[in-house]
């Protein structure tokens, strides 16, 4: 198959739409990550979601409405909080757990369970597509399943070429992790992933909520504690090579480094950082310059949202620099850098806390 990319134009979006309704799935830009979008109500769509990105069938899909959408379509009720957070945070990176209508969605789209996470883009490109076609859309991150998530129509081609008719490239997304997804259908109101809109955030609209136990610790996965989101019990976004998350000063990774370099021949080194890092790194340990690829997440003065839009590039730029063994800088989990520590751990195959 061949794959086109094209910019949103009202023939691109025509395009889009008749593919959509042929059962074809095709790729489109939101202010989180790129999905890869199919026809809600389109079992040949559904189906090819799963072929195309090798997807276990039990990880249910979120369906991406416009906002003119009827919810009563998708959803049979709307819990209670979810309103306020609605008017609050939608249209923007924040999906929500409802009931689901059971004639309208197919238990292909929920993986078998009897809610729905369902969410309202701000992204322009996404809301036009929504909009024009008037379709709700399901969309998982239009990755290979284990590669990190696409935040540019690039990294879509690189995983999907050949699998699917079209890509909507609208640039490079705003938020770069994806969206926050919150359950209030049980009594206690959880974060099932951390993402754009923080804890923080939720929390001035529902004081009493709080991230989901699987998703507070740290450490990798402790397999007695079940995530709610069935998509967070896998390692995902993983780079080929080895990545230790670490806690340690800059001068502390130089030494590891200046250690590897000694101790293994053959490996490609790394750092995933702030330069910021990079410079103090440099400082203890010049001689490493030149010796070690240094993948940037921009300046510290900046600040995490600059973190969180660069990070699954950098991940996938890791690969491309084809590195077998780096590190990488590890952040407070306050605001959106709970996100962030989020998906890096799940990218680590090691965790250094100091
Ligand atoms: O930002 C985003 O949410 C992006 C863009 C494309 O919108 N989409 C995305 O989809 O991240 P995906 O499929 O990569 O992640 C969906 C997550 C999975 O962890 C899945 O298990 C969870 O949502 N999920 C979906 N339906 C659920 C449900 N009914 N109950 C609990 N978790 C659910
Ligand atoms: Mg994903």
């Amino acid at each position: 198959m061949n794959t086109q990319i094209k910019k949103i134009t009202p023939e691109s979006l025509e395009m889009a739409k008749n593919l959509l309704l042929e059962g074809q799935v095709v790729a489109f830009p939101t202010e989180t990550v790129y999905g890869l979008g199919a026809y809600a109500y389109s079992q040949e769509g559904i189906a090819r979601i799963y072929e195309a990105k090798g997807r276990p069938s039990d990880n249910p899909l979120i369906v991406h409405i416009a906002p003119n959408f009827d919810l009563s379509q998708i959803a049979r009720e709307v819990p209670e909080g979810a309103k306020a957070l609605m008017e609050r945070f939608w249209p923007g990176p924040m999906t929500l757990i409802m009931p689901k209508n059971r004639e309208t969605i197919a238990d292909t789209v929920t993986g078998g369970l009897d809610t729905v996470a369902i969410r309202m883009p701000s992204d322009p490109s996404a809301m036009a597509l929504l909009s024009y076609t008037g379709m709700p859309i399901v969309a998982p991150s239009a990755n290979t399943s284990g590669r990190p998530s696409p935040t540019s129509a690039m990294h879509v081609y690189e995983d999907m070429q050949g699998k699917i008719p079209l890509i909507l490239d609208g640039g490079s997304c705003q938020v770069g992790v994806e969206s926050t997804i919150v359950d209030l259908t049980d009594e206690k109101p959880l974060v099932l992933r951390p993402g754009g809109i923080t804890l923080e955030m939720l929390r001035e609209v529902i004081p009493e909520i709080d991230l989901d136990p699987a998703v507070k610790q740290v450490r990798s996965v402790d397999a007695s504690v079940v995530p709610k989101a069935p998509g967070m019990k896998y390692r995902h976004y993983a780079p080929k090579g080895y990545l230790i998350l670490t806690q340690e000063t800059p001068e502390e990774v130089a030494r590891d480094l200046e250690e590897d370099l000694q101790t293994i021949s053959g490996d490609k080194l790394g750092v995933i950082a702030t330069d910021e890092f990079w410079q103090e790194m440099l400082k203890a340990a010049p001689q490493l310059e030149g010796q070690v690829a240094m993948i940037s997440l921009g300046s510290r003065r900046d600040d995490m949202e600059t973190v969180a839009k660069r990070l699954f590039a950098a991940l996938r730029q890791a690969d491309e620099l084809t590195l077998s063994r780096f590190y990488g800088e590890a952040f407070s989990r306050e605001g959106v850098g709970e996100a962030v520590m989020n998906r890096f751990r799940k990218a680590s195959s090691e965790w250094r806390e100091r």
